[in-house]
């Protein structure tokens, strides 16, 4: 079958800043990856083109760039699966990080957020003589993060990365939750204190493309949702990101929707005047569109509110109790 590939080309050496649009069309077997055509690309065409591969199997994380819009694998994806119908697969390089040439990226920034969470276990008390011993049952909520292969998808095409470059990202809470869940780590309090502040647990936008990206299952956000538990339980409310998440939930079970005019004093305090005023020309625009909600108990119920209020108290008496020995 044909199949045709745009990559992207970018060679600071050659081009400066600029990246262009190259494209292929070559004859590939039905079974061939995106990563296999590049690689008969490099092989038989051009060998000029730079493209970061190793297992070929979706077990190194190396390959990860974007197909089609998305951050995915290329040794996990079909060329048939992207184009069905033969069309042009689009080819670039991960989001949110320094490309080096082509479809290679540095990964300093992914490690350094990676590292910055201390990724590794430090256990409790003075050394065990023989090994640590963990029972199945409190291992068995650490299998989806023990999953990441470090392939950076999430971090590529993370949204609150793209405004905030500071944000820890997606495979950084992922990792930290794995160590704050570990029955045998004894660091999480201190964990949590770091993930509270500014650019952790409470950054993410909740946005839900690290958990559509993740080719392994992570499913990062929902390990983030897990941490700001935690961070919850460890009666760490004082921080703009618990009270934002109680201000939400007290709006919607008052009056049905969302108070924000409220959210917004309630998050930053009612005397943080500097961070108020930040909010200034989003409530000006928000009010001559006559979207300017009323404060408190004016705000308007909206119809059936009761039975969202009944609904959120029942959740509430759902909350399992939370895995992890913390
Ligand atoms: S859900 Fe959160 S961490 Fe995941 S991609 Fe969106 S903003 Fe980033
Ligand atoms: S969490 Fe998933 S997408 Fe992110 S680095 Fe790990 S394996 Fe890759
Ligand atoms: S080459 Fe190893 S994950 Fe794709």
């Amino acid at each position: 079958m044909k199949t045709t590939l745009q990559v992207n080309r970018y060679d600071p050496e050659a081009s400066g800043e600029k990246s262009t649009v190259q494209e292929y069309t070559l004859d590939v077997p039905e079974h061939y990856t995106v990563l296999d055509a590049l690689i008969q690309v490099r092989e038989q065409d051009d060998p000029s083109l730079a493209v970061r591969c190793s297992c070929r199997a979706a077990i190194c994380g190396s390959c990860a760039m974007r197909i089609n819009d998305q951050a995915r694998l290329g040794c996990k994806t079909r060329v048939t699966v992207m184009a069905p119908k033969g069309e042009p697969i689009r080819v670039e390089p991960m989001g949110n990080q320094h490309v080096v040439k082509d479809l290679v990226v540095d990964l300093d920034l992914f490690w350094g957020k990676v590292r910055a969470v201390q990724p590794y276990l430090q256990p409790k008390g003075p050394e065990p003589e023989e090994e640590y011993i963990a029972s199945n049952e409190s291992m068995l909520n650490l299998l989806t993060p023990m999953g990441c292969i470090m392939c950076g998808a999430c971090v590529s095409d993370c949204t609150a990365l793209e405004v905030d470059k500071n944000f820890i990202g997606p495979a950084a809470l992922a990792k930290s939750y794995r160590f704050v869940a570990d029955p045998r780590d004894g660091q999480a309090r201190q964990r949590l204190e770091v993930m509270n502040e500014y650019a952790g647990a409470w950054d993410c936008t909740r946005c839900y493309m690290c958990v559509e990206v993740c080719p392994k299952g992570v499913a990062p956000m929902d390990r983030i949702m897990e941490l700001r538990e935690h961070i919850m339980d460890a009666g760490m409310t004082n921080t703009p990101g618990y009270r934002h998440v109680a201000s939400f939930a007290r709006s919607v079970e008052h009056s049905g929707w969302l108070n924000e005019t409220d959210l917004a004093v309630d998050s930053w305090g009612r005397f943080n005047l500097p961070k108020l005023l930040s909010e200034a020309p989003f409530g000006i625009k928000m009010l001559m569109r006559g979207k300017m909600p009323l404060p408190g108990p004016l705000h308007k119920k909206r119809p059936g509110h009761e039975n969202i209020a009944r609904l959120m108290k029942r959740l509430e008496r759902k909350q399992p109790a939370k895995a992890g020995a913390h």
